[in-house]
């Protein structure tokens, strides 16, 4: 028995968005326990000031080490991760991941013509993060990419009141992908863990010719390879292939209302969320 290896994954969103990245660590590795904070009495980020959301950032992160023991954390939040990453990872004594190198390393992957689009938050968008993350992917594998970046103010809060379709959202994700249709694209990268939520109306609104990704998968993978390379990993191979008899405990926070954050994840996340509970502890 290797107490660092039985120690949860910890996750934390400003809301529901995250949960995207836990259904994919979810499926990928089913023996690792998790523990996932939901902010969402202090959601929207996307608007907030970077220096804010990099101090809510810094007291979940350090909460998910200190109050849970958390042995890898994962910032599953595109607006924190382009703001404190670098800070968590100096300040925290266990391996922290984001979601915007695999984001954008999965988007250069993907595009066949070389132009790509992201959206994101204000916050992610205004940080210039995804400009950097997706040339430093590209000249990993020398080429070039050009990338056209837009911010979608009002997306969050759709998916926040569980309104993932209709004529509202509709209408705004046609004035806000504008810019996009016209940059003719290949492939757009869901640069928000809460735009999934929206993929049906992103994908009618961009059509046919553009693919949609997300992070969430290349994350887990990232999560997977690092629990690996740390000798933290509870899971021999992974997924279906996983030799471990241990079926993950899954533990759900939310800083604003549990019995809303419950009832509004599992339709996002699945019966994994069946109760959710106050943080702070
Ligand atoms: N899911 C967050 C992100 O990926 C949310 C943003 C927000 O709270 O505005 O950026």
């Amino acid at each position: 028995m290797n107490a660092q290896v039985d120690r949860p994954i910890g996750m934390f969103d400003s809301g529901f968005g995250g949960l995207t990245v836990a259904r994919a660590v979810i499926d990928l590795l089913p023996s690792e326990d998790l523990i996932y904070i939901g902010d969402t009495a202090r959601y929207p980020y996307g608007p907030k000031p970077a220096s804010e959301v990099r101090s809510y950032a810094i007291e979940l992160a350090t909460s998910l080490v200190r109050d849970f023991n958390a042995k890898l954390i994962v910032v599953a939040c595109n607006t924190a991760a382009s703001v404190a990453l670098s800070e968590l990872q100096s300040l925290l004594s266990v391996p922290v991941i984001g979601v915007v190198e695999p984001g954008a390393r999965a988007l250069v992957e993907a595009t066949t013509n070389n132009r790509v689009a992201v959206i994101g938050t204000v916050g992610t968008i205004s940080s210039g993060a995804y400009e950097s993350a997706v040339a430093n992917a590209a000249r990993d594998v020398s080429r070039e990419v050009s990338l056209t970046a837009t911010a979608c103010p009002g997306f969050v809060e759709f998916v926040e009141r569980n309104e993932t379709s209709g004529r509202a959202v509709t209408e705004l994700a046609e004035k806000l992908l504008a810019p996009i249709r016209n940059a003719d694209v290949d492939t757009l990268l869901l640069g928000c863990t809460h735009y999934p939520y929206l993929s049906e109306v992103i994908g009618r609104v961009m059509g046919s010719g553009v693919r949609l990704i997300n992070s969430a998968d290349a994350t887990a993978s990232v999560v997977r390879d690092v629990l690996a390379e740390n000798n933290i990993s509870r899971s021999v191979g992974s997924g279906a292939q996983s030799s471990s008899r241990h079926s993950g405990l899954h533990e759900f926070y939310s800083s604003g209302d549990v019995q809303q954050f419950a009832e509004f994840g599992r339709r996002f996340l699945g019966p994994e969320l069946s109760v959710a509970k106050q943080w702070p502890k």
